[in-house]
């Protein structure tokens, strides 16, 4: 099949990519004309492991293309996906006035028999909404619209992609349902399952599913406070929970709270939603409040262990949002280094991928090229970041670096007894008993790499 993608950001390409490897022939488009231009010259503007080689793979095959001019771009096209930004207006809405415009422009565009597919996470009803405009528009109702939300782990996006848990695919009408269930016939014909819905209910489940999924760390978050001041181990006891399958144990691990580019955005837009309706998001607007303030209390327990005179510097490891990604979108490190830096902290920090990101979003800080280098003469290390590499640490070498002993380890990657063998103070998440009787079971889960 011939598909369209307009926006081709994280979301757009990485589908346009996926898209491609299952044999449909896809054309990119997006607004930023430098980011065509990169695409054409065969880089990748973002860190997502795999993507390069599938792009290079699809472009060499000619199944996938990054073209100039929107009309170029849909010619022939029965279907195209909208995969542009929504991002969050200040009373928590998502701003759709990007998906407006391209269902607009499409409308025209898109030939007689053909489907919009709404990529981007939208609010409840858009797709109604837009159907009746698009109808306005042309004058007919030969174009549809259908949901088809995305799950994508950033880090993990094409293995989410093409062994996804489940395939949500919204649609009022049976043509639409059944155009939708074909695109993605390759991964259904090998077992996975489509979840065929109203449009209203896929547009629901994207934002249930994000906010369910932030409540699970949220509510971690809590425990691991409770554990620390009970002689507890939030590993041991998310391990002990994670074993009832009702529980799970994925997303319980601890940390300093949730970021990136849709957690945060879609937990407000569920929230505002709620309101909006009147059927108030209690448990959700409490999690946004309390995982903001989290990121404050964590940088003030750093503060509180520094010395109180002299210059102070603080080295921080880590500065993605998550490990395997260059992203920074509501990292947890943008807030608590900034309270820091506020506090008149000096930090060095150190990011295998997002240093890039990190010099444009955090002017004041020193930028070290290696983990060593960060920590050099600081008076406390933070990791923010579950880097696999800052498993395997040298640990000499850092205490030997170091000014002061103390090690926030913030996301419970090292363990405590080996930090201690070299003088080093290991203070983790969660964890009121690293005394040598605690949690033995293995250090924080690390989600499957690629
Ligand atoms: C996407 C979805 O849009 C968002 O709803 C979802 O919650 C997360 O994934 P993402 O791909 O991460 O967002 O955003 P971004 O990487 O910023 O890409 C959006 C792209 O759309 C950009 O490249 C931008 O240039 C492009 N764009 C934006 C257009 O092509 N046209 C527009 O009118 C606006
Ligand atoms: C999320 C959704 O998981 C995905 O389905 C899609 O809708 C896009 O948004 P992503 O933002 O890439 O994916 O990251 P995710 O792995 O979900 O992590 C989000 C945040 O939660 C990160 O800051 C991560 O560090 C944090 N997290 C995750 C925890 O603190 N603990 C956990 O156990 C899991």
């Amino acid at each position: 099949m011939q598909i369209a993608i307009i926006g081709t950001g994280y979301v757009g390409l990485t589908t346009g990519a996926c898209l491609a490897h299952l044999g449909h022939t896809v054309r990119c488009y997006d607004l930023d004309t430098s980011r065509m231009d990169v695409l054409r010259r065969g880089e990748v503007p973002i860190f997502e492991p795999g993507l390069s080689e599938m792009i290079g793979r699809n472009v060499e095959a000619g199944r996938l293309s990054f073209i100039e001019d929107p009309t170029d771009a849909v010619r022939g096209c029965k279907f195209a996906f909208i995969a542009v930004g929504t991002p969050s207006k200040s009373c928590g809405r998502i701003d759709l006035s990007y998906v407006e415009a391209a269902a607009s422009d499409l409308a025209t565009l898109m030939p007689a028999g053909s489907t919009i597919v709404i990529k981007s996470t939208v609010e409840v009803g858009t797709a109604r909404k837009l159907s009746h405009l698009i109808a306005m528009k042309r004058g007919d109702q030969q174009v549809t619209i259908g949901v088809n939300p995305e799950f994508l782990r950033e880090g993990s996006a094409i293995r989410d992609f093409l062994e996804p848990d489940r395939i949500v695919c919204g649609a009022d009408d049976p043509v639409t349902a059944e155009r939708l269930g074909r695109i993605y016939a390759p991964l259904t014909s090998r077992g996975a399952e489509l979840v065929q819905l109203t449009t209203v209910d896929a547009e629901l489940s994207k934002c249930t599913a994000n906010a369910f999924l932030a409540l699970k760390i949220g509510f971690i978050n809590d425990v691991a406070d409770l554990c620390e001041k009970t002689e507890g181990d939030v590993r041991a006891v998310a391990h002990a929970i994670g074993l009832d399958h009702r529980i799970g144990r994925a997303f319980l691990d601890a940390g300093p709270g949730y970021g990136g580019s849709c957690f945060p955005k879609d937990t407000r837009a569920f929230a505002a939603t709620g309101r909006r309706f009147q059927a108030s998001q209690g448990l959700v607007e409490t999690l946004i409040e309390r995982n903001e303030e989290r990121k404050r209390k964590l940088a003030r327990r750093i503060i509180q262990a520094l010395p109180v005179s002299g210059s102070r510097r603080v080295g921080v490891l880590g500065t993605a949002f998550k490990q395997q990604t260059d992203d920074m979108r509501e990292s947890p490190a943008l807030t608590i280094i900034e309270v820091l830096e506020d506090a008149g902290v000096e930090v060095s920090a150190y990011d295998p991928e997002a240093m890039r990101n990190g010099r444009r979003l955090l002017p004041r800080t020193i930028w070290a090229s290696c983990p060593y280098e960060a920590a050099t003469d600081v008076d406390a290390l933070v990791i923010l970041t579950e880097w696999p590499s800052f498993r395997s640490l040298d640990l000499k070498n850092l205490s030997k670096v170091m000014r002061g002993r103390k090690l926030f380890d913030f996301r419970n990657v090292l363990d405590a007894r080996k930090c201690k063998s070299v003088g080093l103070k290991h203070i983790g998440v969660g964890r009121g008993t690293d005394l040598g009787m605690g949690y033995q079971g293995g250090e924080a889960r690390l989600q499957r790499p690629l």
